[in-house]
């Protein structure tokens, strides 16, 4: 099969960086075009990338230049890993030219009009799309994935509420450095610390989970009818966003149960075997200190969710750990998911 050319913006980012990294033996797709801001354009990607990864950068991405965030000559799919500030205009500015526009960035996520997808657990939101181009007019269009945080605690609970229902959830989160871009914290900030405010992250959380885990009916998004608290955390971790999570369900169900929903767990990108899909979405650790971001981080290429520590909650009903990948599961590997299943779907075509 010849492989489908795609762009990056943003490329020269965090986030970009592992775009480049997850695509470089990507059985679908081949990285033909980088972009990121006038700072970037002109060079070639290893003058103007900043190169944070331990896999070394892929020869292939190398010597290609980088242009400025324009669509002229960018391939028909565009990976966005845009600083928010600018990924709003820009992304609408692609998709109004005819681009399919993948993207981690929040700017568009809620609006009624986008899907915000994880594939295991919504696959149907993305039938929006069609709405979008006709009540926009545009030939192209914009997918999201959620934030970092809010998709681990989605992974978590969608087994739970697709079996018992959901009543509430509250999250505590322990956030890796790696979600804050490159250079990020400052060093005197975060080392030894913990820092309990990240702008705008407890909100984003809480009306992500309820439009992931809402039903798509005429037309729109019926947010899901559970209660959502999130306490957001930055901690001195580099990579995995770890969270403690307690939960009330609506119907009744056993420690056991909720184990057997986990491990159970497949869906969509595992029925289709789409290539970035991790064979166990949920990853069950049995050890009472477990999951980790040092021992667990890695599991499945990043792109489970690691899951342990259940037990009864005095306060909800059930209370346990989920932990990740902030940047592979929460960014670049979720957009990559996002987009072969857009390919399955014939959207690509
Ligand atoms: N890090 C995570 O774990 C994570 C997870 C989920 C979502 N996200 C979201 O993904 C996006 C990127 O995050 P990141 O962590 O990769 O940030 P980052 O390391 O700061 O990278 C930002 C990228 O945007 C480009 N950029 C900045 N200003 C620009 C401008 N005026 N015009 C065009 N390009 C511009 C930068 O290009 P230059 O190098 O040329 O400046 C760089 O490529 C953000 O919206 C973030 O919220 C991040």
């Amino acid at each position: 099969m010849k492989k489908l050319e795609v762009g990056i913006l943003g490329a020269t980012g965090m986030v970009g960086q592992r775009f480049v990294s997850l695509l470089e033996h990507h059985p679908w797709f081949e990285v033909a075009w980088l972009a990121a801001s006038e700072r970037s354009a002109g060079k070639n990607y290893a003058e103007a990338c900043n190169w944070r990864l331990r896999e070394p950068m892929p020869k292939a991405a190398r010597e290609l230049s980088v242009h400025e965030c324009k669509p002229v000559h960018a391939p028909l799919l565009v990976f966005s890993s845009l600083d928010s500030k600018v990924a709003g205009e820009v992304e609408k500015e692609f998709a109004q030219a005819g681009h399919v526009v993948v993207s981690n960035s929040s700017n568009h996520r809620m609006e009624a009009d986008v899907p915000l997808l994880i594939p295991e657990v919504n696959p149907d939101h993305l039938a929006l799309v069609r709405l979008q181009r006709k009540q926009r007019g545009w030939k192209g269009m914009i997918v999201t994935n959620p934030n970092c945080t809010t998709v681990g605690l989605v992974m978590s609970l969608a087994p739970l509420e697709k079996a018992y229902g959901l009543e509430k959830v509250l999250m505590t989160s322990m956030q890796a450095v790696s979600g804050a871009g490159y250079p990020g914290v400052p060093t005197l900030d975060i080392l030894g610390n913990v820092i309990p405010f990240i702008s705008g992250e407890e909100e984003k959380v809480e009306r992500e989970t309820r439009k992931l885990l809402g039903k798509l009916a005429d037309g729109h998004v019926h947010p899901g009818e559970f209660a959502v608290s999130a306490h957001c955390n930055r901690v001195p971790v580099e990579d995995g966003h770890t969270e403690s999570i307690s939960v009330a369900l609506k119907a009744k169900a056993t420690l056991e149960e909720l184990v057997e929903a986990w491990r159970g767990y497949r869906s969509l990108p595992q029925e289709r075997q789409l290539p970035s899909a991790p064979k166990h979405p949920i990853v069950v650790r049995e050890e009472r200190d477990r999951p980790q971001p040092k021992f667990d981080v890695g599991v499945e290429h990043g792109m489970a969710t690691v899951v342990g520590r259940l037990r009864p909650c005095p306060v909800l009903q059930f209370k346990y750990t989920a932990l990740s990948h902030n940047t592979i599961r929460g960014a670049a590997g979720a957009a990559l998911l996002n987009a072969e299943l857009m390919k399955s779907e014939g959207y690509l075509d």
